[in-house]
C-alpha cells in the first residue's frame, strides 16, 4: 500500500484500519465511502481510489483482455458429476454461487464438501488451495469434513489445517470478517470463501417491512463486496440462503416462494436445491450470466456429496 504516491505507513494504517487493507480493496472503494470510515476528505480520497486504480491499470479493458482473465476461471469439483455438469464443471471462480433452499436442503453439506475439494490439485478437481468459511448458524462440523477427507482418501488433520473458521455473532460482525479474509487471501492462499448462510443475520436483525429497505441496502454492501473479492482475487465466492419452499409444486417459481430474492444484483450462479426422498436432492440453475439452466440430481451420503448409486 506505502508503494502509492502520497501514501505513507500511518495513512496505510489508517486506510487498512477502515478496511482498505489492499490496493484491491481501495481501487474498488467509493469515495464517499473512504471518505466516511476514515475521515478523509471527499477530494483526498478520490485521489487515493485513483492512484491505487492506476497502479492496478484498472478502467477500460479490451475484450480479448477480459477473455483472457474470463480464460483463467477455474472451478472446483462439487463431488457430483451431475452437479458438476449444471455447473459448467463444477463451482467458479470470479464470482459468487448462491445455493439457496429449504432447511435440510444440503446447502451446508455442499459447503462443507468444497472446503475439502477446493484442497485438491486441479486435476482431481481443485485448485490447491485453503478454504475460508464464515459460519453465521454454528454449523460447521469438523467432522463432517474428517469423514469427506477418510472417503477421498486425503489427510484429515491436513485438510482440516487448510480450514480457516471464522464464527460471525451479527451482521456486522459478518461484513467484518469478510474485510478480514480479503486481507489474508493472498498471503494464505485462499481459493474458496464461503458464508453460510449470507442472509440469516440480516432476517432476523431486520426483521419486517419497515426495515426491508434498510436491510436491502446493508446486504446488497455485503454482496458487493464479496463479488468484488471474488474477482479481483479470483477465488471462489459460495453463499447460502435458507428460503421456505413452496410445498405444491416441483420447482414452481421458487424465487416468489422466498419471499424475494435478495441476491438480485451481484453477479453469478444461483443455484436452487430441493429435497427429493431420502438423501436424494434436485439443484436447478436459476440464474447463470452464461450457462443454460437445467436440473441435476445429486445424494447427500457419509461420505459427502455424490451422483445416486447407478448413475
Ligand atoms: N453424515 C451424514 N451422512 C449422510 N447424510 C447426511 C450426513 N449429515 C447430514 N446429512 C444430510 O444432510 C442433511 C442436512 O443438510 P444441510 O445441513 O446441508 O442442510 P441445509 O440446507 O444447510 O439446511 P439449513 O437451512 O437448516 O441450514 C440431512 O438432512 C441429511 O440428509
Ligand atoms: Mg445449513
Amino acid at each position: 500500500m506505502t508503494d502509492l504516491p502520497g501514501i505513507g505507513s500511518a495513512m496505510a494504517d489508517k486506510l487498512a484500519s477502515a478496511g482498505f487493507g489492499t490496493i484491491e480493496a481501495l481501487a474498488a472503494a467509493l469515495p464517499q465511502e473512504v471518505a466516511s470510515l476514515t475521515g478523509l476528505s471527499l477530494s483526498a480520497s478520490q485521489r487515493i481510489i485513483s492512484a491505487a486504480r492506476e497502479a492496478l491499470d484498472l478502467g477500460f479493458k479490451t475484450a480479448d483482455e477480459i477473455y483472457e482473465k474470463r480464460m483463467k476461471v477455474a472451478r472446483i469439483t462439487t463431488g457430483s458429476r451431475n452437479l458438476d455438469s449444471l455447473l459448467g464443471g463444477g463451482v467458479e471462480t470470479q464470482i459468487i454461487t448462491e445455493f439457496y433452499g429449504e432447511y435440510g436442503s444440503g446447502k451446508t453439506q455442499i459447503c462443507h464438501q468444497l472446503c475439502v475439494n477446493v484442497q485438491l490439485p486441479a486435476e482431481k478437481g481443485g485448485l490447491d488451495g485453503v478454504a475460508a468459511y464464515v459460519d453465521c448458524e454454528g454449523t460447521f462440523r469438523p467432522e463432517r469434513i474428517v469423514s469427506m477427507c477418510r472417503a477421498a482418501g486425503l489427510d484429515p488433520s491436513r485438510t482440516l489445517k487448510n480450514i480457516i473458521v471464522a464464527r460471525a455473532y451479527n451482521s456486522d460482525h459478518q461484513m467484518l470478517i469478510v474485510d478480514g479474509v480479503q486481507d489474508m487471501v493472498n498471503e494464505k492462499n485462499i481459493r474458496l470463501l464461503v458464508v453460510d448462510s449470507v442472509t440469516g443475520f440480516f432476517r432476523a436483525e431486520y426483521p419486517g417491512r419497515e426495515t426491508l429497505v434498510m436491510r436491502q441496502q446493508k446486504l446488497n454492501k455485503h454482496l458487493h463486496s464479496l463479488s468484488r473479492i471474488a474477482y479481483m482475487y479470483e477465488i471462489a465466492v459460495v453463499v447460502t440462503n435458507q428460503v421456505v419452499a413452496r410445498p405444491d409444486t416441483v420447482f414452481g417459481d421458487p424465487i416468489a416462494a422466498a419471499g424475494g430474492h435478495v441476491l438480485f444484483h451481484a453477479p453469478g450462479a444461483r443455484v436452487f436445491l430441493k429435497k427429493l426422498k431420502g438423501n436424494r436432492r434436485i439443484a436447478k440453475l436459476v440464474d447463470s450470466p452464461y450457462l443454460p439452466e437445467g436440473e441435476a440430481v445429486f445424494e447427500l451420503t457419509e461420505d459427502g456429496i455424490r451422483d445416486p448409486a447407478g448413475d
